[in-house]
């Protein structure tokens, strides 16, 4: 078989046999396939796409591209959550620890940040000495002892994917729903879970711009969990705008500590009692949705979530006091509001402009070898639907670089504001189940 063969095929818009794809994967994970040649097929997939078989292959292949982990060893159900990406995406750090306050067990092998989206990891790395590198067996003793781990993904963990995605990173191949479906099933299928929640995110700031796109991309990956007999809900949500108010990690992070302290923003909120909701039933720790979302407020209330983050972090070597006492963590040097300079409703804050300029304010990386700055970002004043005075703050931008003027000018362009009364934007858009 030659790889070029299998490039001209997909490019004239044929499909390929299992073995083929089994080539292509297997040689590229052993380097026995170039990059310029996977860059080559990833191109003729994204604009031929694969049939439901394709996927289903691809999506395997690359599970078993390298460990796949058991967790039998964790008593019950072991239920994990996977976000396509978006600006603002706090949601593991506050609907983790809610979950496994109502008896959940969620055992997650999180990502970095690359480009505009910021990674659950790098986030929790804001908490001083907070330890994201752990065995298998630490992580399965976690969970069974606390109910919950966040930690990094090993190295034998989809390597395929590891490599694909670089590659996809460098090559404008991310967007391709094929690609995202087998890459996020693979991850998730290989980390040994028994009930997947997804979170799809759709608009400017997420990889599927639009609806019909992110409901193909959840469909395909909901038929992929389930035809491998894992419990899989997909939840749809808005990523026009950033999620919650701050942007950047431990700007993030504080605001996950609110949250959990029932202070959180509405819309980072309504996505965790949504996607919780979903998962406790998953879970079997409640019958219904209903039934599930009540018992999520109450650990909001009664402080059993808050007590699950402290547990984690505490297991995971970071220091508590930081989230006893969010004001502990250190503030950027340059502290910058930026006010309006018109009056009206706020009908748009770019979520890609947000991310870009948090990142350029320091809080996210350009490439891989680059290092975050973890007090840096930007916190919204007000969202989408919001009313605002001439001289009114919009945001405050925090950054410990000294050339920032034209992101300002950056975040101002990413503002529409009208005379026209505007609604706010609803968070979940639609459940695939
Ligand atoms: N998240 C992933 O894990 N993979 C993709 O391809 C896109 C988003």
């Amino acid at each position: 078989m030659r790889m070029v063969d299998l490039i001209i095929k997909k490019r004239d818009g044929h499909e390929l046999t299992d073995e083929e794809i089994s080539f292509w994967i297997e040689g590229y994970t052993k380097g026995e396939i170039p990059d310029y040649q996977s860059s080559a097929m990833n191109m003729a997939i994204l604009f031929r796409g694969m049939s439901k078989r394709e996927i289903a292959t691809l999506t395997d292949r690359m599970e078993h591209s390298g460990e796949v982990i058991d967790l039998s060893d964790i008593k019950g159900v072991k239920v994990d959550k996977h976000s396509t990406g978006g600006v603002g995406d706090k949601t593991t750090i506050v609907l983790g620890p809610m979950v496994a306050a109502c008896g959940a067990k969620l055992a997650k092998m999180s990502g970095r940040g690359l480009g505009h989206t910021g990674g659950t990891l790098d986030k929790l790395e804001s908490i001083p000495h907070m330890s994201i590198a752990k065995t298998k067996e630490q992580m399965v003793e976690q969970v069974n002892d606390i109910g919950l781990a966040v930690i990094g993904q090993t190295a034998s963990l989809v390597p395929a994917d590891k490599k694909l995605y670089a590659l996809r990173d460098v090559t404008g191949t991310v967007e391709s729903i094929p690609l995202i479906a087998a890459s996020v099933m693979s991850k998730k299928l290989a980390s040994g879970t028994d009930a997947i929640l997804l979170d799809v995110t759709v608009g400017e700031g997420a990889f599927m711009k639009n609806m019909n796109d992110a409901r193909e991309l959840a469909r395909t990956m909901v038929n992929i969990g389930k035809s491998l007999s894992r419990d899989t809900v997909a939840v749809l949500s808005d990523m026009s705008e950033p999620l919650g108010m701050a942007v950047g990690n431990s700007l993030e992070i504080k605001e996950a500590i609110a949250s959990l302290h029932g202070e959180g923003p509405e819309d980072l909120m309504e996505l965790c009692y949504t996607a919780g909701s979903i998962m406790l039933v998953q879970a079997k720790q409640a019958k219904t949705r209903e039934e599930a979302r009540k018992k999520l407020h109450e650990v909001i209330e009664n402080g059993e979530a808050f007590n699950k983050l402290l547990a984690m972090v505490k297991a995971q070597g970071g220091d508590v006091d930081y989230i006893l006492h969010p004001e502990k963590f250190e503030i950027s040097k340059n502290i910058i509001e930026i006010r309006s300079e018109q009056e009206g409703y706020i009908k748009e804050i770019d979520a890609l402009g947000i991310g870009v300029a948090a990142m350029k304010l320091g809080a996210g990386r350009e490439t891989l070898e680059d290092t975050i700055d973890m007090s840096a970002g930007i916190v919204l004043a007000k969202k989408v639907g919001g009313y605002v005075k001439k001289g009114d703050l919009l945001c405050t931008c925090y950054t410990n670089k000294e050339d920032y003027a034209d992101v300002l000018e950056d975040i101002k362009a990413s503002y529409v504001i009208v005379k026209e009364e505007v609604k706010a934007l609803p968070v979940i858009r639609e459940i695939i189940d």
